[in-house]
């Protein structure tokens, strides 16, 4: 019998326990813990004593504690690609050396920041000015690991955004990049293009348009570019200067790259000493993370929640329910984060996984998700966990009744899904209205079975030092769950495919070859939109 199995046949024997019946005061202090100001409850959840052991004892026995150590001192976790995971390295303000092949990162690491640093000042208070004055606007064109993580944290800190206007151009589909082009200048505007590789087509393709765009109206088009990426080659291929370049290397993972030059375009919103303060706060998480027990450590609670949600009792999805509007882009920051990471099929020694890969991972800002979905986690036959992030104020302060409204909705929620309303309360409810068969059928609709599962993460406010934790803290637990469940977090294969049959597309759709090679499905498809303008 392995832990897992335990787990299996304890949740099989509490399954019906009502969380509620567990929840006095004691519990809720038992079943939560705290890193700085940031309080991670889990006490409306179905995890006893017994289970929390127990997935501790997985933490253990998989070895986390050592796998961590081995992640923070630059030794090649990423075991597929060949390669150290040293996001961490990028907030590393004022720690030691960390090698990698025998060589200290750090001083590259702390140069590039200040390079980055000195660049976003100058745009910030005109020295680097475009060819028509100040710049206004500034565009990052990347995808996926080279957007969501800035756009996310540009809506996030928008509170603090006191430099140029911010747009992220991510779709290969040229209504995402016409709409941000037609809104801005072309000569106060500075165009940053974003890509690890500088190789990934649509990032490629619109940072072409952006520059066509950019040279029908200022002379020197590419001096009003910058790159970031670790492919020095094809940035200056691209006609892009070394002084405009800000490089990082192959260590630094896609989805975990906004500590660095792939959050330059925050850094010139929000000026160096926030970016600074969101390093630090990530950095702190980095040093709860390596020294609280398992106990007390909120990304190992995290995972260890998940892994009894998703992979113990079987509930395939969570749902990410920020009560905070500003942390709307959060929900589509996890998925790649999570999905990207996680969604593995085999373990690192390429055998097929014993249990279910991570969860999919959706939501919305509450209260707007109240009035769309909420129905079905309420009343819907599947669970959803849910995990709720909810501030204690917001940034209008004028308008903190409207807050506490806000946080009410969020505290009514979680209670909701927990206590459930019976059929006999149901029934007195309605007495009024209904009667007989009638009060009986009526009745049964507003039944909510309840104790459905839910975390909160709460906090005084979403500064940048508590969304640089917040970060840090969804990226540690996405490895501690990586390495419970023996899944190399951080390679990407499954993106591949997709990409090569897109490229051998490509000459079809645009009529220069004939769709016969293809499957019929395809082929029809390909048929009726070329029938139809494509
Ligand atoms: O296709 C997936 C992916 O490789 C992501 O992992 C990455 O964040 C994204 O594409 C963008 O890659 P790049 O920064 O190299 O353009």
């Amino acid at each position: 019998m392995t832990i897992f199995d335990d787990l299996k046949s304890h949740y099989a024997s509490i399954k019906d326990r009502r969380i509620e019946s567990m929840l006095d005061a004691r519990r809720a202090d038992d079943f939560s813990s705290q890193a700085g100001d940031m309080l991670f409850d889990y006490s409306k959840t179905n995890i006893d004593t017994d289970a929390r052991d127990m997935l501790i004892g997985l933490l253990e026995t998989t070895g986390v504690a050592a796998r961590r150590d081995a992640m923070f001192a630059g030794e090649k976790i990423n075991e597929t690609e060949g390669r150290a995971v040293l996001h961490t390295a990028l907030r590393n303000l004022d720690g030691g050396a960390v090698k990698v092949d025998g060589e200290d990162v750090i001083p590259a690491v702390r140069d590039t920041l200040a390079r980055m640093e000195a660049f976003a000042s100058d745009v910030r208070e005109g020295r680097y000015t475009g060819q028509g004055g100040k710049i206004t606007d500034v565009i990052n064109i990347g995808i996926g690991g080279s957007d969501l993580g800035p756009a996310m944290a540009y809506r996030a800190l928008a509170p603090y955004a006191d430099g140029p206007r911010c747009h992220f151009v991510s779709n290969v589909d040229p209504a995402d990049i016409a709409q941000i082009l037609r809104s801005c200048d072309p000569a106060t505007t500075l165009v940053i293009v974003a890509s690890k590789t500088f190789t990934t087509i649509e990032t490629m393709t619109n940072a072409r348009t952006a520059k066509a765009w950019m040279s029908e109206q200022v002379t020197d088009p590419a001096a009003q570019f910058a790159a970031l990426s670790t492919a020095m080659d094809k940035t200056a291929a691209f006609g892009i200067p070394a002084s405009r370049v800000f490089g990082f290397e192959d260590w630094v993972g896609g989805r975990y790259s906004m500590w660095g030059p792939i959050g330059l375009s925050l850094m010139i919103a929000i000026g160096a000493d926030a970016f600074r303060a969101f390093l630090r706060g990530g950095q702190a998480m980095d040093t709860h993370f390596r020294a609280a027990k398992w106990e007390e450590n909120l990304p190992a609670l995290l995972a260890l929640v998940g892994i009894w949600h998703n992979q113990i009792c079987g509930f395939a999805t969570r749902a990410v329910l920020p009560y905070d509007n500003n942390l709307a882009r959060l929900p589509a920051y996890l998925q790649q984060l999570e999905m990207e990471s996680n969604g593995k099929g085999v373990s690192m020694d390429g055998a097929d996984l014993p249990f279910e890969s991570g969860p999919v991972v959706w939501g919305e800002p509450g209260t707007n998700g109240q009035h769309a979905f909420y129905q079905l986690i309420h009343q819907g036959t599947r669970v959803i966990p849910c995990e709720f992030l909810v501030a204690a104020t917001g940034h209008d302060e004028g308008l903190h009744h409207q807050h506490q409204l806000l946080v009410a909705n969020c505290l009514a929620q979680s209670e909701a899904l927990m206590k459930g309303r019976t059929l006999d309360e149901a029934r007195a409810k309605n007495a009024d209205k209904f009667e007989g068969a009638e009060l009986e059928r009526q009745a049964a609709h507003r039944v909510f079975t309840g104790n459905r599962p839910s975390v909160t993460i709460a906090y005084p406010k979403l500064d940048p030092f508590m969304l640089g934790q917040i970060i840090a803290l969804y990226e540690h637990r996405v490895f501690v769950e990586g390495v419970v469940l023996g899944i190399n977090s951080y390679d990407q294969w499954g993106v591949e495919l997709g990409k090569e049959l897109a490229t051998a597309l490509q000459p079809i759709v645009e009529g220069k070859a004939d769709a016969t090679s293809k499957d019929g499905s395809t082929a029809q498809l390909v048929g009726f939109l070329r029938t139809n303008g494509l």
